[in-house]
């Protein structure tokens, strides 16, 4: 697609493409041809987007406040799915899981040794010394944030209060990776090696996502790829740094009766938090957490 330098930018700016992202293309073309990977525009926020994208994330923050005041041992998981509704609707919003590839709840519930996707479930009780995510996702106006929190369920084992704290770090450590012109695999890099470090692996198979006009948009972002590989990180690119930890092996299985929920082979504890982030002209926005 060829743009005059005084015609209107792509970005729908309204500026001339000259006084706008003609320096941001010559720059991201220039990187592709030296064999990187490149975000096309359609994964370049606006600035109109991303304000709507923030509205929509302050509502999935206000969902994971809401759980954090209210999470107690006794609950069942599907009282949470309860909670996201109530304040999903109650701020005109509409949540993302339901009915999402055919998933039957309004938020994930992952207790213990499930890595991701659980159910809610009436029957599912959180017990003491239970470790719970929370991943919700929210649409407002049509826009999308997403993001995920871990609860202790009063006292936890050595094991998992140390298998949730190192995989905040892992999100946090991968975060301040995130600047302009870097890659998805500084920030994996990051992630994994911490991980490691700490004797705990990283689910290969699933992973994060390009976020924000959609549920899921491109690429797939790994966190066991390394340092200088994966997408460019070019300024309006929105992502999630989301990885599974797992206190054992990566490896998992996915219950074949429900399709969805993802367990750990050897029965060993995983975690994950999910942050939504903005790649920014000086760094990163965090828009949901
Ligand atoms: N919220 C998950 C993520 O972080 C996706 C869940 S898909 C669902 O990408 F259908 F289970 F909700
Ligand atoms: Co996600």
């Amino acid at each position: 697609m060829k743009i005059g330098r005084n015609d209107p930018c792509w970005c729908g700016s309204g500026k001339k493409y000259k006084y706008c992202h003609e320096e941001f293309d010559k720059k991201v073309e220039k990187i592709r041809l030296e064999g990187h990977v490149v975000p096309p525009r359609k994964l370049i926020k606006t600035p109109e987007q991303v304000e709507k994208i923030r509205k929509s994330a302050v509502i999935n923050r206000a969902c994971l406040d809401a759980v954090a005041e209210r999470i107690h041992e006794g609950m069942s998981t599907l009282e949470i799915d309860e909670i996201i509704n109530e304040v999903t609707y109650g701020a005109g919003a509409i949540p993302a899981p339901l009915n999402y590839a055919g998933f039957p709840k309004s938020v994930c519930t992952s207790v213990n040794d499930q890595v991701c996707h659980g159910i809610p479930s009436k029957d599912v009780i959180l017990k003491e010394g239970d470790i719970v995510n929370v991943d919700c996702s929210t649409i407002l106006d049509g826009y999308y944030s997403d993001s995920s929190r871990m609860f202790m369920i009063g006292e936890v084992s050595e094991k998992k209060k140390k298998l949730v704290r190192v995989t905040k770090e892992c999100c946090d450590l991968g975060l301040a990776e995130v600047k302009p012109w870097g890659f998805l695999g500084d920030v994996a890099e990051a992630i994994n090696t911490h991980a490691m470090e700490n004797g705990f692996s990283v689910v290969r198979e699933i992973g994060g996502h390009g976020v924000g006009l959609e549920f899921h948009e491109d690429p797939f972002v790994s966190y066991v790829i390394n340092r200088g590989e994966g997408m460019l990180l070019a300024p309006g690119f929105m992502f999630t740094i989301e990885p599974m930890v797992n206190a054992g092996t990566c490896q998992f299985y996915t219950d074949e009766e429900n399709k969805w929920e993802v367990f750990t082979l050897d029965g060993e504890p995983s975690a994950q938090w999910e942050y939504q982030v903005l790649v920014t002209e000086d760094g990163y926005e965090l828009i949901s957490w």
